[in-house]
């Protein structure tokens, strides 16, 4: 298959498209094909099938192991991103005075969680600071000392759009035994990821953005000597050894990730995210990846020749799918005329700035179609 017939291909999967110019995967996903097919034979079927959870399930974690390249067994599936780092949050076993390390710039899933731990357990929470939404690992490393027991970041910023190099911050991790958090929401289905090589030790991710599924189910991945220490928040039915076993009290926790689940997961929402993983994984995460990039760095491009100040790093290893930049106009006009005009982004930064988020499925069409808007709004 050429590019350009893999592209279009892709493309077509995106019926919607046709609706509007959708420039928003950093915000909720566009309904793709086959997640629209699983939704509907859901539907079709109403409950006149006898699911095989376990074969279902597994499909999804076979397609969610392919696309972070971990293993299944260290998956399970969570309600959403901040779900996935509260359980981590539940289950570690905490001491007065342990230190925890996040930037100001995170998302409030990533943030919150840890704050409220200040007054929980007494954690001592160290602030990054960050440049124009933009953090250096010096600025982490400088903020840890021999209390420090988390680092938590996300592999993309939703914000700046700064892709962190995980890998480097994993080694340091590793060697100062501290546990590498990772909300990786903004880089999933967007960039290749290998969680094992990275270092990372629990990733959480929901799969609504880059990933192309519904909101409400998420990915949770974790390295071994994570799941080591981290202890189930509750004892759940689904996350026993043998859930469908109902007359056995006895039961110890599964063996594999599935030890975090509490009850019934939601079923609907994992047949539509494993849609759109093996839609992904078909497609191939390399080639989304280089499409994904080269529309980012168009964007920039396009930002850049306007003198509109970008808040996105302009080396392509430094970032992904997500552009930020700050018009000379106002923003909020901009967004409000895109939004008549059916082009659809996100205004971010207190109303600062504007975000386009192109996914492969897009073209530079869709992307000179939102300044076209722009250049002529006030
Ligand atoms: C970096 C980041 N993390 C998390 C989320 C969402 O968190 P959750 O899945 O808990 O709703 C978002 C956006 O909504 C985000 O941009």
């Amino acid at each position: 298959m050429s590019t350009r017939q893999w592209y279009e291909s892709f493309r077509a999967m995106f019926t919607g498209l046709n609706r509007c110019v959708f420039l928003n995967s950093a915000g909720v996903a566009m309904v793709s094909e086959p997640v629209r097919q699983a939704v509907n034979q859901w539907a079709d079927e109403g409950q006149c099938v006898d699911y095989d959870y376990n074969s279902i399930i597994g499909q999804a974690k076979a397609n969610a192991a392919a696309i972070i390249s971990g293993k299944s067994e260290r998956i399970f599936f969570s309600r959403n991103t901040t779900h996935g780092i509260q359980t981590f949050i539940l289950g570690y076993p905490w001491q007065k005075g342990d230190g925890v390390v996040i930037a100001d710039s995170e998302f409030p899933a990533n943030r919150l969680p840890w704050l409220s731990l200040r007054a929980k357990k007494g954690v001592d929470i160290k602030i990054v600071k960050s440049d124009k939404y933009k953090v250096t690992l010096d600025d982490y490393y400088h903020n840890c000392d021999k209390n420090t027991k988390v680092i938590a970041i996300s592999w993309v910023s939703y914000l700046s759009g700064q892709k962190a190099a995980i890998a480097e911050l994993g080694r340091f991790c590793r060697e100062k035994n501290i546990l590498l958090v990772v909300d990786g929401i903004q880089g999933i289905g967007a960039a290749a990821m290998d969680v094992e090589q990275m270092g990372i030790d629990w990733l959480s991710a929901d799969g609504h953005k880059w990933m192309c599924a519904p909101e409400g189910v998420g990915l949770v991945w974790m390295s071994e000597r994570a799941f080591n220490v981290i202890e189930p928040a509750c004892k759940g039915w689904f996350g026993v050894v043998k859930p469908f076993d109902f007359e056995d009290f006895e039961q110890d926790y599964a063996p594999n990730a599935d030890r975090y689940l509490d009850g019934s997961p939601m079923l609907l929402g994992i047949m539509a995210f494993n849609a759109a993983l093996k839609m992904l994984n078909g497609f191939g995460i390399d080639k989304i990846e280089a499409r994904v990039l080269e529309l980012s760095s168009y964007t920039i491009n396009e930002a850049n020749r306007r003198g509109w100040q970008c808040l996105t790093p302009a080396n392509p290893k430094d970032r992904a799918g997500i552009v930020t930049f700050k018009p000379t106009g106002s923003p909020a006009n901009m967004i409000k005329t895109l939004c008549d005009n059916k082009i659809i982004c996100s205004l971010r930064g207190g109303g600062q700035y504007i975000r386009i988020s192109a996914h492969a499925f897009n073209n530079q069409e869709d992307i000179d179609r939102a300044f076209y808007v722009m250049d002529r709004s006030s």
